[in-house]
């Protein structure tokens, strides 16, 4: 159940109820791919950095370790010791940009593993029951994530394929639900809308899956190819069509200004790899810009990586020994270095939230996109 508290110009500051527990929003997803956040991030770090909501891979977990041994274990909740809520991705994104010699067709794709080569189908009945064995609050519906830009012809047929594929999801996914060995029999559905960047397409498209009545609206098929400029573009064209009572989830985006930009159009839940795969690389968010922190001059910086920031990471070290640790390949140095990121993307949602509370998010855009963007 999603309850809207405040709206500023398209933002919307809400509280998204769940089994699992209440996510207010808008809320940052932190990527836990195979059961993991990259860059050893436990369970008990992830609530200490205000992470909100787990997001992890069908198709990773599917392959390893199976999604039956997840559910024989308890689900993934139990299995991870996570138990706020967790969505789980259908699919339909990394069969695209994981796996060879995919072929496509009416009844769902065949693939291999990009573990061990096995042939493997997924259409959308298989990725119902390996989320509802997953057993994960919110499932995402099986789509296809079309790369832009596309021809025209291509995404018409792609995306009319894709709402009778979440037709299916809708139907299996109540019967997963009903099922007695059901780990979670309320785990929400929600659909994905698709269009390449042919707005007329995406409206009707939305207009289609809107009608089924599902637990929450995502946006797929953005950041993959297309211009930032034409990202927004998409987000509002789309946004009138999507439901005002459902929550709203922009796949895979983004930076902290893709955020920012994509809040003030209406959007309230975002997942992305960039906070923990960009510390990996030694690539750090502050509220002054992005640093290196391998760079030389912070060989002898004494100060925190962030000054404004109260993380675990930046309460205890200085930039100089971080910068070390990354210096001598020491796994530590990615760990504090994650740490930080996810509490700088999970507290620019907070700010976010306060703002919109205040009545002061278009004052806090205005500040912050010039700055959040800046290699310093
Ligand atoms: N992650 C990022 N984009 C997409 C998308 O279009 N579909 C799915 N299923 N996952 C995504
Ligand atoms: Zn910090």
């Amino acid at each position: 159940m999603y309850q809207l508290i405040k709206k500023e110009g398209n933002a919307r500051r809400g509280q998204f109820a769940t089994v699992h527990g209440t996510v207010e929003t808008p809320a940052f997803m932190n990527v836990g791919t195979s059961a993991a956040i990259k860059g050893g991030i436990s369970s008990y770090d992830l609530v200490d950095l205000k992470c909100q909501v787990e997001l992890c891979n069908t198709y990773h977990l599917h392959v390893r370790p199976g999604d039956d041994l997840i559910h024989d274990m308890g689900g993934l909740h139990k299995f991870m010791g996570w138990q706020r809520p967790i969505l789980t991705d259908s699919g339909g994104f990394q069969v695209f940009s994981l796996s060879t010699l995919r072929k496509i067709q009416e009844e769902g794709v065949y693939f291999q593993s990009h573990v061990d080569g096995k042939r493997i189908f997924m259409g959308p009945e298989e990725s119902m029951r390996i989320q509802s064995n997953l057993a994960s609050t919110i499932a995402m519906a099986f789509d296809e994530c079309i790369e832009n830009p596309s021809p025209r012809e291509y995404v018409e047929k792609s995306c009319a394929r894709t709402t009778r594929w979440l037709v299916r999801c809708k139907e299996e996914m109540a019967r997963c639900n009903a099922r007695p060995d059901a780990i979670n029999p309320h785990q929400m559905l929600f659909g994905i809308n698709q269009g390449g960047t042919y707005d007329d397409i995406r409206i009707q498209h939305m207009k289609d899956i809107a009608r089924l009545d599902l637990d929450g609206y995502a946006i797929g098929g953005l950041a993959v190819g297309e211009t930032a400029e034409e990202m927004y573009r998409i987000i509002s064209a789309v946004e009138p069509f999507m439901p005002v009572d459902k929550p709203r989830y922009l796949m895979g985006v983004g930076t902290p200004i893709n955020i920012i930009e994509a809040v003030d159009r209406g959007v309230d839940l975002f997942d992305c790899v960039m906070p923990s795969r960009n510390a990996r690389h030694g690539h750090m968010f502050t509220w002054d810009g992005i640093i290196n922190i391998a760079n030389n001059k912070y060989a002898r910086d004494d100060t925190p990586v962030d000054p404004h920031c109260s993380c675990p990471t930046c309460r205890r070290h200085s930039r100089a020994y971080i910068r070390h640790l990354f210096k001598s390949n020491e796994m530590l140095g990615m760990r504090l270095a994650v740490m930080h990121n996810l509490w700088f993307y999970n507290t620019l949602m907070e700010k976010i939230r306060e703002a919109l509370d205040e009545g002061k998010f278009t004052e806090f855009r205005d500040h912050y996109l010039p700055i959040l963007g800046k290699r310093i």
